[in-house]
């Protein structure tokens, strides 16, 4: 037994205390590397990955044999545990903006299963892409028309400018097949004054006539919260039906489903 295996071991039974050696090591691991994932927060890829894979399938109607976009795929989070869901007739379509998300996930799981792909885009976001070329408002998602049966956006809302976000809505109901679900999770606020002061979002901009709360001006992109009437609003204005609504903990609520506010569209 190698050094190499040996530590391999070790860490593998030592479990996430001892992630950050992965690094220090190179050794290879069957999820990415810390350093890897930094850009799309904290907490345990793998427990919020099956998180959010349950909810998918059993409070938003997933398949195993649905057509699947992935708005803002990060680095597999959530794609990795679908892999052992999708059957062969399902088909997963993930797109985001930093690169080295995008390589890993076509090293990675593309490779060991070509009915995912994953496309980079190269759109603009002051936190994520600074020098990206393309307008996330006017983009157009690279996919045809009613084609997808389930769609989701996991933390991406909440680092989406209010005119990138309506596109988004409005793309992602362009491509969901009639009766076609997006998935998507927010920070929503009712009242300002009640957004917990841990997360620094004092700085309100102008949404479309409602208010949006930004933690940095510099980069508002970092974290956004939505006027929930915002949603409502333009779910009628782009033809999608909000189907439920579950409460995050992010702002304190008692009752909760996960950390952000869930909002399940179908597409009328
Ligand atoms: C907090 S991470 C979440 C990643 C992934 N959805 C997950 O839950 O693991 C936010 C992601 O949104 C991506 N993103 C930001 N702006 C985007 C845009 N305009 N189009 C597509 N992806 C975008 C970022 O690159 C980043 O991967």
């Amino acid at each position: 037994m190698t050094l190499k295996v040996l530590w391999k071991k070790i860490v593998n039974k030592m479990g996430y205390l001892l992630y950050p050696l992965y690094d220090l090591f190179h050794v290879e691991t069957a999820i990415p590397k810390p350093s890897m994932r930094i850009y799309i927060g904290g907490g345990s890829y793998v427990a919020i990955g099956l998180e959010f894979m349950n909810y998918f399938i059993n409070i938003g109607g997933l398949k195993s044999n649905h057509k699947v976009l992935d708005m803002g795929c990060g680095i597999g989070r959530m794609a990795l545990p679908l892999t052992g869901y999708l059957s062969k007739e399902g088909e997963y379509f993930g797109f985001d903006i930093v690169p080295k998300g995008i390589e890993w996930c076509k090293k990675n799981i593309n490779s060991k299963f070509p009915n995912f792909h994953f496309e980079l885009l190269d759109i603009f976001n002051k936190f994520y892409n600074p020098k990206g070329k393309l307008s996330g408002a006017s983009f157009a998602f690279p996919y045809p028309d009613n084609f997808f049966d389930f769609a989701y956006a996991t933390s991406l809302f909440t680092h989406l400018m209010p005119d990138d976000a309506v596109n988004y809505l409005r793309e992602a109901h362009r491509v969901l097949k009639p009766g076609g679900v997006l998935f998507s999770t927010w920070l929503l606020f009712e009242d300002k004054n009640k957004v917990p002061s841990k997360f620094k979002m004092t700085t309100e901009v102008e949404c479309f006539g409602y208010k949006c709360l930004i933690k940095d001006f510099r980069k508002p992109e970092a974290l956004i919260a939505f006027d929930h009437r915002f949603i409502s609003d333009y779910s009628d204005k782009l033809n999608l039906q909000i189907r439920k609504v579950y409460s995050g903990s992010w702002d304190g609520k008692k009752e909760y489903l996960s950390c952000q506010d869930v909002v399940i569209f179908s597409k009328k």
